[in-house]
C-alpha cells in the first residue's frame, strides 16, 4: 500500500484531487492528514476532526470502464467496506445510515466523501474520503456522535486502523468492476439503519413526516414507504432521516 503522510493540509480530498490534476497519482493511493485544515463533508458541510484522536484519510481509485449510471456503487461499496473493516475490530451494531454515514451503537463514527471524476460515460477516477472518529472521548455539540473508544471501551493505534480500514477499502473498491451493482445494492440494503422499521424524516422545508425505509433506488436514491404501498424516492438533498 502507498501512502502519503501529511502534518497538516486543508483537506485530502481536495489534495488528492490537485495532485490528480498536475500528476498521475498510482491506482490506490491513500493520503492521510494529523489535521485538516478545511476537512470538508457531504452537501457542502464542515469536517471537524480531532489531532491524534481522529483519521482523516483519502483513497485514489482508478476504474476501467465504469459507467456513470453505476457512480452509487462507488458510495455502496466503501460503505459496505467501513461497516466490515469495523467488525473486524470488534465494534457491535455497525449500521450503515442512508447515504453513507457509518453507526456504531446507532450514533454516527465515521463520515465519507466521494467525489469522481468523469471521463466521457464512465467514472476514471474516484477519490473517497473517510473521517473516522477513533479515539475521542467527548463530541460536546454533537449528541449524535461517537467513536469507536466510546462504542468499544478500547484504545486504539491510529495507524493500525488506517492500514486495516484502507486495505479492506482498497479490496472492495477492486471488486467493483466484477460484481453487478444489483449485487453491490443488496448487500448495502442489508445494512441500512431503520430498514423497515417506522422512522421519522425531515424536508429541507422542516417538515416532518414518518416512513419507512424500503430500500435504495440504483441511482443512491432512498425508497421510503409514506403510507400503505405508496413509495417515495428521494435524494440526498431533499431528505434527512432523523436519529
Ligand atoms: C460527512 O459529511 O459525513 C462526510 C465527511 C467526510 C470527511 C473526510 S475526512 C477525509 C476527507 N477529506 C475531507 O475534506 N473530507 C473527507
Amino acid at each position: 500500500m502507498k501512502i502519503i503522510k501529511l502534518n497538516a493540509i486543508d483537506s485530502t480530498n481536495t489534495y488528492l484531487k490537485n495532485l490528480g490534476r498536475e500528476t498521475r497519482p498510482e491506482d490506490g493511493l491513500v493520503v492521510v492528514a494529523n489535521a485538516q485544515t478545511n476537512g470538508r463533508g457531504q452537501i457542502g458541510a464542515s469536517w471537524q476532526s480531532v489531532k491524534g484522536k481522529s483519521l482523516t484519510f483519502s483513497v485514489f481509485k482508478r476504474f476501467s470502464s465504469l459507467p456513470v449510471a453505476h457512480h452509487a456503487s462507488v458510495l455502496f461499496t466503501t460503505a459496505i467496506a467501513i461497516k466490515e473493516a469495523l467488525e473486524a475490530l470488534q465494534i457491535d451494531d455497525v449500521a450503515i445510515k442512508w447515504p453513507n454515514d457509518i453507526l456504531a451503537g446507532g450514533k454516527k463514527c465515521c463520515g465519507i466523501l466521494i467525489e469522481n471524476q468523469l471521463q466521457h460515460e464512465t467514472i476514471a477516477t474516484a477519490i473517497v474520503g473517510v473521517g473516522l472518529n477513533v479515539n475521542e472521548t467527548e463530541f460536546n455539540a454533537l449528541p449524535q456522535a461517537t467513536s469507536l473508544r466510546l462504542a468499544s471501551g478500547r484504545v486504539f493505534e491510529l495507524d493500525r486502523v488506517l492500514y486495516h480500514v484502507s486495505e479492506i477499502l482498497l479490496k472492495h473498491l477492486s471488486a467493483i468492476e466484477e460484481l453487478s451493482s444489483e449485487v453491490i445494492k443488496t448487500r448495502y440494503e442489508a445494512s441500512l439503519f431503520k430498514k423497515g422499521v417506522v422512522s421519522t424524516f425531515e424536508t429541507p422545508e422542516s417538515d416532518r413526516f414518518s416512513g419507512i425505509i424500503r430500500g435504495v433506488k440504483s441511482n443512491g436514491e432512498l425508497i421510503v414507504e409514506k403510507e400503505q404501498d405508496v413509495f417515495e424516492t428521494f435524494e440526498v438533498k431533499q431528505l434527512k432521516l432523523l436519529y
